[in-house]
């Protein structure tokens, strides 16, 4: 019989390493991240094109994007967040760029500067620059279900965001439960709406894992035709304009339970302890 493959997502390099207070060497993002390309991913998000006055661990993107060894058929992927970052991240050989948009308004402020609509309105001309140079899209959304600033989130306002970024031409997705207060109900309940908008092939799920539900959640999405995980190696992660957002689910433990649940995700588990190890170590400076 045959397996099905999920495909794990890693973000670590950046959504894991963002929130980290020590600046981290360049030296050392690379070792994790020429690690983590020995593992079987086919895409690593390594970077993030944002204003280093609003997150300072990501102003060493370019110099990373540099000195990594890049893997074939790996796609090194950076957050552009403007037409400022998308330059940026075209110069600095990012193999595909992410927008990042909010289901909350409170979120989007305190993240963004801007309201949902002005963010949207930002990220056009991101979309139809990469379009032109050929650079795939993907695209998130941020408090799919909770909010740090506005409390629980309507179905409704995750599909809306969804449905915009969709229109932008993004290729995916991603959903970001990033407070990681979700319950499984309530991600179930979002998915709901959000599978009126686009099919599960275009969807991926964000899980951070500050209340230990990540892995459910991965599950309920399962059920719901998803197969892309988001994830990140040893757990790093956070969000600094989230307070009180934990780490996102780790890679590791993903890559178990859905091989447990009988899906094949490709991945090395040696090379992803390895990897594990080295990011547990950088939060521990
Ligand atoms: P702003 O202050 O409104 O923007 O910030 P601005 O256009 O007025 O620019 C302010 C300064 O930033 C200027 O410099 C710009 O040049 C500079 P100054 O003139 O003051 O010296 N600047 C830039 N520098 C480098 N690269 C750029 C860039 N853009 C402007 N791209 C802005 C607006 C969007 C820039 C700011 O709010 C920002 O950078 N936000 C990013 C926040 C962020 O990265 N958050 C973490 C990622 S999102 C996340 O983790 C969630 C996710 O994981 C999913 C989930 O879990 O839900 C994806
Ligand atoms: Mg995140």
């Amino acid at each position: 019989d045959v397996t099905e493959a999920v495909e794990i997502f890693e973000v670590g390099p950046r959504d894991g390493l963002q929130n980290e207070a020590r600046p981290i060497p360049v030296p050392e993002k690379v070792a994790l991240i020429d690690c983590l390309g020995r593992a079987g991913f086919r895409r690593i998000e390594v970077a993030s094109f944002v204003s280093p006055k609003w997150v300072p661990q990501m102003a060493s993107s370019g110099e990373v994007l540099a000195e990594i060894t890049r893997v074939p058929g790996i796609s090194y992927a950076a957050l552009t967040p403007n037409l400022k970052g998308f330059e940026a991240a075209l110069a600095a050989g990012a193999d595909e760029v992410a927008i990042f948009a909010s289901a909350s308004e409170g979120f989007s402020r305190a993240n963004l500067n801007a309201t949902i609509a002005e963010s949207l309105a930002r990220f056009a001309p991101v979309a139809a620059a990469a379009r032109a140079a050929g650079v795939p899209v993907r695209g998130y959304v941020s408090c799919v279900v909770e909010c740090p600033y506005d409390g629980p989130v309507a179905p409704e306002a995750a599909a809306r965001a969804a449905a915009a970024l969709s229109e932008l031409g993004v290729y995916e997705v991603s959903l970001g439960d990033t407070i990681g207060q979700g319950t499984p109900e309530a991600v179930d309940a979002m998915l709901t709406r959000v599978l009126e908008e686009m099919p599960p092939t275009r969807l991926a799920g964000h899980f951070h894992d500050t209340s230990g539900r990540a892995l459910e959640n991965v599950e309920v999405a399962l059920e719901r035709g998803l197969r892309v995980f988001d994830a990140a190696v040893g757990g790093l992660g956070g969000c600094p304009y989230a307070p009180g957002a934990k780490g996102n689910v780790a890679t590791e433990a993903v890559a178990e339970r859905l091989a447990e649940l009988g899906y094949a995700t490709g991945l090395d588990r040696a090379v992803l302890a390895e990897a594990a190890a080295m990011a547990r170590a950088m939060r521990a400076g």
